[in-house]
């Protein structure tokens, strides 16, 4: 199989540029991903490529026009023999989790759409909806407003690229954190705190079971702070 490919569709593509640091960047540079960028102005008409205009029925804002959007997502869905996924971040859409990030990153061709302002014309999703080699998801990243998608967009990357094989250096921390999604009997539970050398520092010590050497005792005790943590945030 090719290696997943990302495409990202936005007014700002140089807000994508931390895609080339650290671990993302690696795996591209390793050719285990490919991520694309393009500029929806491009698929802009007129002397002020212009990409927006105001709602029908009236209200603040400016709502993008369907046309770029749909020759940009065209423009990158031309294999007959694909299958793509859109992910319309929007809000409005079904509030993205890690359990989301494990589906998507076995997705051979993600697209994302960065709309900005009061969001894109609806038909854009119901278009692409329609067509028999499109998925299409809307998706938010919480319950709060952006002034965009990108930093969604930014986020959705990380927690799927790094799941991807081969990106992490170390799969066995990957393995830590799939246990208690892979077990549906398990409670979802926040990790335990983690403390490093010295032992010492600013007055403060390690809590002493974990210098023990008794892995019993260690996962006993990180099993209930993780109990502990994550009642607490349900307080
Ligand atoms: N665009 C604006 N706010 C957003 C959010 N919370 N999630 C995804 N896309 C958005």
């Amino acid at each position: 199989m090719n290696s997943p490919r990302f495409d990202v569709i936005s007014i700002f593509p140089e807000y994508m540029q931390p895609l080339s640091l650290s671990l993302v960047g690696k795996a591209q540079e390793k050719s285990l991903i490919e991520i694309n960028v393009t500029d929806l102005r491009d698929f802009a008409e007129g002397l002020h490529k212009s990409v927006d205009d105001t709602p029908y029925g009236g209200g603040a804002g400016m709502v993008m026009s369907p046309e770029p959007w749909a020759q940009a997502i065209d423009s990158l869905s031309d294999d007959p023999e694909g299958n793509y996924e859109l992910i319309v971040l929007t809000p409005a859409g079904k509030k993205f989790d890690q359990a989301m990030a494990y589906e998507l990153a076995t997705k051979e061709h993600l697209i994302f759409a960065c709309g900005r302002y009061e969001g894109i014309d609806y038909r854009v999703t119901e278009h692409f909806r329609s067509k028999r080699n499109f998925t299409v998801r809307e998706i938010s990243i919480g319950d709060y407003v952006l002034n965009g998608g990108e930093v969604a967009a930014l986020v959705i990357l990380e927690a799927i690229i790094r799941l991807i094989p081969g990106v992490i250096g170390n799969p066995a921390s990957l393995e830590e954190e799939s246990h208690s999604l892979s077990d549906e009997s398990a409670e979802q539970l926040v990790e335990y705190p983690s403390y490093t050398k010295p032992a010492m520092w600013r007055e403060l010590e390690v809590p002493s079971v974990l210098l023990s050497g008794n892995h019993g005792e260690i996962a006993r005790w990180r099993m209930e702070q993780s109990k502990a943590r994550t009642k607490k945030l349900s307080e």
